[in-house]
């Protein structure tokens, strides 16, 4: 597959040590020990740094504590509170059905999970499909009860206004280009972006619009490689890819597709490197026969009494 595994990774010693507003600096990032000259908590500098530098940065979506604990374990520099989490974790069929409320009592859990990682809340339908009002102020409410660093919103043409007005309120955002997931209703809508000169033509004409405007990145899902390159070299924030191909910055999967977690679409994108569904339904099965035997609770798994004596 290609994919290295490793537990640690050196960081650019230009980046910047976050210190916005009500975060103070920390020396230790949850279970991740920092090596000198790494920020307690990635910010955009760093990112920034790392595109400089030509290094490239990894990112997920988190929706659990435990999940985004061990991401940042692992290295991961970013996390994206994903509306993926409507198909992923509540089982609808599109990402339109995901409470803001929702989004932001686990991006609290995510933060508390992973609390030196760019941390990015992901405008969900009903917020975006609220007006201007409501974006600001569930971009808000992520940034200051879910602790994000960024929110990310699926850019259509025409929402320059609205990252203007993100941008003008001090909130970092990353517009979300080429396949929109909330524009798609069914299974079969998922559709690869730009694959004609025409389509990337106008995927770069959004991308400048939107950086132009006060985007912090872009985010482009589902692009061939020659329309992301395009983009890279039309724009200078850094660029994250999902299924969008080697020229981006960055690189962000579905954390569920990647572990093998039961999910019900798996982009072809994605590298599959675990199948943790297959184990959790093992060790659930192991679980069901140990009762159905008998064999538990075994004694150690007992209480005792603290006079070793029964009421009688
Ligand atoms: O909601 C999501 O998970 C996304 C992808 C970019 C991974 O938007």
């Amino acid at each position: 597959m290609g994919i290295a595994r490793q537990a640690t990774r050196r960081r650019p010693k230009t980046a910047a040590v976050c210190t916005r507003a009500g975060r103070a600096p920390t020396t230790h990032c949850g279970s991740q020990e920092m090596t000198a000259g790494t920020p307690a908590r990635i910010d955009l500098a760093y990112l920034r740094g790392l595109k400089a530098a030509g290094r490239k940065f990894a990112m997920l979506t988190a929706y659990d504590y435990p999940t985004a604990a061990a991401a940042q374990a692992a290295g991961v520099h970013a996390l994206l509170i994903g509306d993926s989490m409507g198909c992923v974790i509540l089982g609808h069929e599109n990402t339109r059905r995901v409470p803001l409320d929702l989004m932001i009592v686990l991006g609290e859990a995510v933060r508390r999970g992973a609390p030196g990682v760019y941390l990015i809340g992901d405008l969900p339908y009903e917020s975006l499909t609220a007006g201007e009002e409501a974006v600001l102020s569930a971009s808000r409410r992520f940034c200051t009860e879910a602790g994000c660093d960024a929110v990310k919103l699926e850019a259509g043409s025409g929402d320059e206004r609205l990252v203007a007005r993100l941008a003008g309120a001090g909130i970092e955002t990353i517009a979300h280009l080429g396949l929109r997931p909330q524009t798609v209703v069914s299974p079969d809508g998922y559709r690869a972006q730009a694959r004609d000169a025409a389509g990337i033509r106008a995927l770069v004409s959004d991308a400048r619009r939107m950086v132009a405007a006060g985007a912090a990145m872009l985010l482009l899902e589902a692009v061939p490689n020659e329309a992301s390159q395009a983009v890279v070299e039309a724009v200078d924030v850094p660029v994250v890819g999902c299924g969008a191909g080697p020229a981006c910055d960055g690189h962000v999967v579905v954390t569920h597709d990647l572990l093998g977690i039961r999910s019900l679409r798996v982009p072809r994108f994605v590298p599959v490197l675990a199948d943790i569904g297959q184990q959790m339904q093992m060790a659930m099965r192991r679980w069901v026969t140990a009762i159905e035997e008998g064999r538990y609770p075994a004694p150690e798994h007992a209480y005792r009494m603290k006079n070793e004596r029964a009421p009688t």
